[in-house]
């Protein structure tokens, strides 16, 4: 009985671990080519436990590049609410060539089930002519999650080609104009963040596109005045195009080479036999270092010697001076030595009595001497005799 009792939950949790196995989509990306793929209960089916999922619930999305936390620089996600599909959209250049691993993890906020899926990215090159004619677009009236899906976009493709010269048009870039610097709205029904959307041909603008991005038409922006728009907006109803921010790039004209360094200075001459030296030598810098240390080494010493030299061999010394010195000068010498030595043995020896002139005070013609607790420094020096 037991062992079953234990069974039970057992298998509960590797069913559960096995909705967490990713379901694998592969997808192919275009270099040049906007890229938008969505995310919804139809792409995630069996969210979470093989039951399709009402789309009432709501799900959040976490996409990431396998390995790494973050998104390819090339792709956004966006997704406005839990209830709205979310959508990863972007545009890979060339160097983005290949395949890359975009895990999505779905999270059903009702039941915090997970699921997660792999996409396979294989991005290659489009086929068919190049679209040298770009043009770029601000519509105020959406949002970006509302021109991704197909529908809507393929709407603004045809009713732009009203202003193109015939041909195919061909969604190259869709950004957000909050990604560009522009601001969320005022929360006021109609207001929209706006949205960029770069389209690109085979076929030539035509003169009124021409006309709308001239530099005339900008001049006429910059003072507040409505551009020059000739033709009939044909995208007029639905998309709101702010046609002062209409940019075109025309690369069918080949844009000049980067100028190729011209030899100067510190450039050598191309020379066909030159052939670099593959191994350098190897140095022996024992010697440089041994004379960078010893000379000034040699050098210290050799002062040092110099010095000790002077002060200790090439002393004059007293028998040398006294030899030099004239006997007057040595007898006054001796005479002044000899009194200094006597007086200090006096004043070493105290019991001979001071001499008068030595006492602080007396009087001249008397010898009478003043008491000597009175301190001298307050009694003037000769006394009244009255
Ligand atoms: C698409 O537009 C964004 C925003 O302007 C830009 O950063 C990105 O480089 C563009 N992608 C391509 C392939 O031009
Ligand atoms: C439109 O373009 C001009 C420059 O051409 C820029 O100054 C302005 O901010 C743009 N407007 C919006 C809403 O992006």
């Amino acid at each position: 009985m037991a062992p079953v009792l234990i069974w039970i939950p057992l298998v509960g949790l590797l069913t559960g671990l096995g909705s967490i196995e990713a379901q694998q989509t592969t997808l192919h990306p275009l270099v040049g080519r906007v890229f938008v793929h969505t995310l919804n209960h139809e792409t995630f089916q069996h969210l979470p436990e093989h039951v399709a999922v009402p789309p009432t619930v709501p799900i959040t999305y976490h996409a990431h590049l396998q390995g790494h936390p973050d998104l390819p620089r090339w792709l956004r996600y966006t997704q406005r609410s839990p209830h709205h599909p979310g959508f990863l959209y972007g545009t890979p250049t060339p160097e983005d060539r290949g395949r890359q691993v975009i895990e999505v993890i779905a999270y059903n906020r009702d039941s915090f089930n997970i699921t997660q899926q792999r996409l396979v990215l294989l991005t290659g090159n489009p086929e068919g002519p190049l679209l040298p004619y770009q043009a770029e677009f601000l519509v105020c009236s959406h949002d970006v999650e509302e021109v991704l899906p197909s529908a809507p976009a393929s709407r603004f493709l045809t009713a732009l080609r009203g202003l193109w010269e015939p041909g195919e048009l061909q969604l190259l870039n869709i950004t957000s104009a909050l990604d560009r610097g522009g601001r969320v709205p005022l929360p006021i029904e109609g207001r929209k963040e706006g949205v960029y959307i770069k389209v690109g041909s085979a076929s030539p603008f035509s003169t009124c596109l021409k006309m709308v991005a001239s530099p005339d038409s900008h001049a006429r922006c910059a003072q507040g005045q409505p551009p020059l728009l000739s033709c009939y907006d044909t995208l007029a109803p639905h998309f709101r195009v702010d046609w002062c921010n209409v940019s075109l790039v025309d690369k069918s004209v080949p844009e000049p080479a980067d100028e190729l360094p011209t030899p100067g200075d510190g450039i050598l001459e191309h020379d066909p036999f030159f052939c670099p030296p593959t191994e350098a030598a190897a140095r022996d810098f024992l010697t440089d270092a041994l004379v960078t240390l010893l000379v000034p080494l040699l050098l210290a010493l050799l002062l040092a010697l110099l010095l000790a030299y002077i002060m200790c061999c090439r002393r004059e010394g007293r028998l040398k001076r006294d030899l030099a010195t004239s006997d007057i000068q040595m007898v006054h010498h001796c005479t002044i030595h000899g009194n200094t030595q006597e007086l200090r043995h006096m004043a070493a020896s105290r019991q001979v009595p001071r001499p008068l002139s030595t006492l602080p005070m007396f009087n001249v013609r008397t010898g009478e001497r003043l008491p000597p607790q009175v301190d001298g420094a307050q009694v003037p020096l000769i006394l009244d005799q009255h």
